[in-house]
Parts: C-alpha cells; structure tokens; sequence
C-alpha cells in the first residue's frame, strides 16, 4: 500500500488519545474521521486534533466513508464487538482495546468476522509492545530461562477503581480481573510461548465498593449511571496444557501498603526473572546464587508501549500481515476471564474448552 492509511477512530475518550497521538506521528496514515456516541466530546476532540469528518453514529460513518483503510475501536467494554464486528463487515483492519468484549460468544463473534472478511483484528494487549516485555520473550526465546512452570502477576491499586463505566458491569464486563488483570495475564501468557489455558480456580470480592480514584489513577471520562457493581478484588490460578500455572492477583481497591503494587514473575528450571521497577534475572553462575540487573533501561515505558503498538498496526495494514497480538490470543484471554468469573460465583475450578 503506497498511499497512507485513512485511520478512523471509533471512540474519542481518555485511551484514544495514546492511539490518536500516534497515528499522528506516523508518516503511513493520514487520521481520517472520528466516531462518538458523545457529541460534545466529539467536536471537543475533531477541533483539538483538527478532525472535521465527525459522527455519531458507527453505521453512517462506515457507509459515508468507504474509503476508511482502518479502525481503532476505543469505546467502552460493551461496545467492542458491535463496533469491531461493523467495521470488519465494511472491509476495515481492526484494531481492538483490551479486553476484547465482554464474554466469550462476542468474543468468538468477532474473531469470525475478521475470518469471514478476510481482514486484521489486532488486540490492543499494550503490554506485549514494551520493552521490558521485549526483554523477557528475548529470555524466553534464547532459552534463558528453561522450562518456565510458574508465573505470578500482580497488578494491585489500593484506592484505583477508575468509576464512570468502568463499575458498571453491564458496560465494562467486570471490575479489575478483566480491566487490569487482562492486561498481565496475557503479558505472562506471551511470555511463556501463548500455552492453552485449561482450567481456572478463582475468588473475587466486592468489599470496598468504589472509594475513588486515588490522585495519578485511571478515571473514566464516561458515566456509568453512578452505578458500582463489580469485583474490587480477584485471585485467580490458571493451569495451562504444558502444565505451568500462573498465580494473578488484581485490586482496584485494597487496604494494603502500597498504593500500588505490580509485578510479574517468571520462574524456569535455568532461571527466574521479576519485572518490578525495571528487570532483575535469578540465576546460578559456577554454582553460586547470582541476581543480575540489565544495564538498559527494563521497566515498563507506557508512552513507548503505545508507540510500538500503533507502529505496528499500521505495519500490520500497511503490509497485510498478522499482528503480535491476535484475535485467537484475544478469545482466549476471555476465556479464562470469564472462567474466573464462573469459578468465583460457583467456588469450584472451571475446566476451560
Ligand atoms: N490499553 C490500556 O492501557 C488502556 C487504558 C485505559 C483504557 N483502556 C481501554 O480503552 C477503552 C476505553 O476506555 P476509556 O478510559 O478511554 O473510556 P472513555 O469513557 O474515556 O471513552 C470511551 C468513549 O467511547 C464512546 N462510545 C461508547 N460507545 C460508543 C459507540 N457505540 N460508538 C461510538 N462511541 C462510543 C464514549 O462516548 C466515550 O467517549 C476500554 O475498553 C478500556 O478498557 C485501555
């Protein structure tokens, strides 16, 4: 493809700014339209990023311009699939925000529609784009660490539910397991080769309700009816078919210490690695125990992550190839979200198809 490719954003709220900064800056696009179900918010954002082909509603925008190239679908949770599913109908390369929908059947909706059309459907699984992330699969590519057979993930805010729709499960699917915890459930599961989950065992809890973001914490820029009803807690095991587990806890309200506290852990037969402020590799050298640290810079850079994973969207259209992250990665990190939900409802493992 020579000529740039027209970008249409679907969703002009808090995260499509991380999208729209990026397409901006890459010399492929052109950034072509915005869609929002919000009109004020609409103008707002067409007159701040010089946008004037402006809509409200997905179907017009899809049948006025059909010369759009790609979408980015960066609604709230609910609305991931209806939005992906018309964007692939009309022969447009998707990319999709995290989580993919907000069960499983959208889920494989979408993905079949990205088959039946022939076209991408990108998972934005930000977290994969990193350089830190980089660092770890380059570890696990190399072999460094072995046969990696246990993870843990931790993704903790003591006071951080984002409110708006995002404590209203009936348009966000879930409190943090499927708002946070996807994002390293899937970061642990790249890392460790995509295993196929198998079974879940999980408990969530709504104890705190939604006490307000904390200063620096994600807020909504979108009312959910003032409504909060998902969990503020979730912890999970996930056993996948090469026998390794992973062990994931996420809060957005905790009364633990820190105000957050976040890491992922990777543990092999060669060795082990933590991301926590940067990378720290356990290994034994001449028999002896010894903590390495990199001397580049290993911690997790979201304005860089961003980047590379608009960058490499645009590579994906540009050149019509499949990305990093992919619809299947997408439908099985609802899986076992979702597994997670039913096994906390039921309190007995649930054996994922
Ligand atoms: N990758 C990340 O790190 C990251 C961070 C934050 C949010 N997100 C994801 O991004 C998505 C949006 O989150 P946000 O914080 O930007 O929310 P937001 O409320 O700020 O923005 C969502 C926008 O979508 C619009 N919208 C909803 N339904 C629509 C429809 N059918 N057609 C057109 N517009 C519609 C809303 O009016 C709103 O302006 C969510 O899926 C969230 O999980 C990802």
């Amino acid at each position: 493809m020579d000529k740039k490719i027209k970008i249409a954003i679907i969703g002009v709220g808090g995260i499509s700014g991380c999208h729209i900064d990026n397409y901006k800056k890459n010399p492929d696009v052109e950034l072509y339209a915005f869609c929002d179900i919000d009109e004020a918010k609409l103008k707002m954002k067409g007159q701040m990023h010089g946008i004037t082909r402006l809509y409200t509603d997905v179907d017009t925008m899809l049948a006025e311009l059909p010369e759009i190239d790609a979408v980015s679908v960066c609604t709230w949770n609910s609305q991931h699939a209806p939005c992906t599913i018309k964007a692939l109908d009309a022969g447009k390369d998707v990319i999709c925000e995290k989580p993919m929908s907000i069960n499983v059947e959208d889920a494989m909706k979408m993905k079949e529609a990205a088959e039946r059309n022939g076209k991408i459907l990108m998972l934005g699984f930000v977290r994969r784009y990193g350089r830190d992330c980089r660092i770890m699969k380059d570890l696990e590519k190399e072999g460094d660490f072995g046969d990696i057979y246990y993870t843990k993930a931790r993704y903790i805010r003591r006071r951080g539910n984002p409110g708006g729709w995002f404590a209203n499960k009936e348009m966000s699917g879930g409190g943090c397991l499927i708002d946070l915890g996807v994002h390293v459930i899937d970061y642990v599961r790249y890392v460790m080769g995509c295993p196929k989950p198998i079974s879940v065992y999980g408990a969530t809890f709504d104890k705190l309700g939604n006490k307000g973001a904390a200063e620096g914490e994600w807020q909504a820029s979108s009312s959910g009816g003032g409504i909060c009803n998902v969990e503020d807690l979730a912890v999970a095991i996930v056993r996948f078919d090469n026998g390794a587990v992973l062990n994931i806890e996420t809060s957005f309200e905790l009364n633990g210490e820190s105000p957050t506290d976040n890491s992922i852990q990777i543990f092999g037969t060669k060795s082990g690695a933590i991301l926590q402020d940067g990378i720290k590799i356990y290994s034994d050298i001449g028999g002896h125990m010894i903590n390495t640290t990199l001397c580049e810079p290993s911690s997790a850079d979201f304005s860089e992550m961003f980047t590379s994973e608009i960058n490499h969207f645009v590579d994906c259209v540009k050149n019509q190839k499949q990305p990093i992250s992919t619809a299947e990665d997408g439908v099985l990190l609802m899986k076992i979200l979702m597994g997670i939900y039913e096994s906390a409802k039921t309190g007995h493992e649930v054996i994922l198809d």
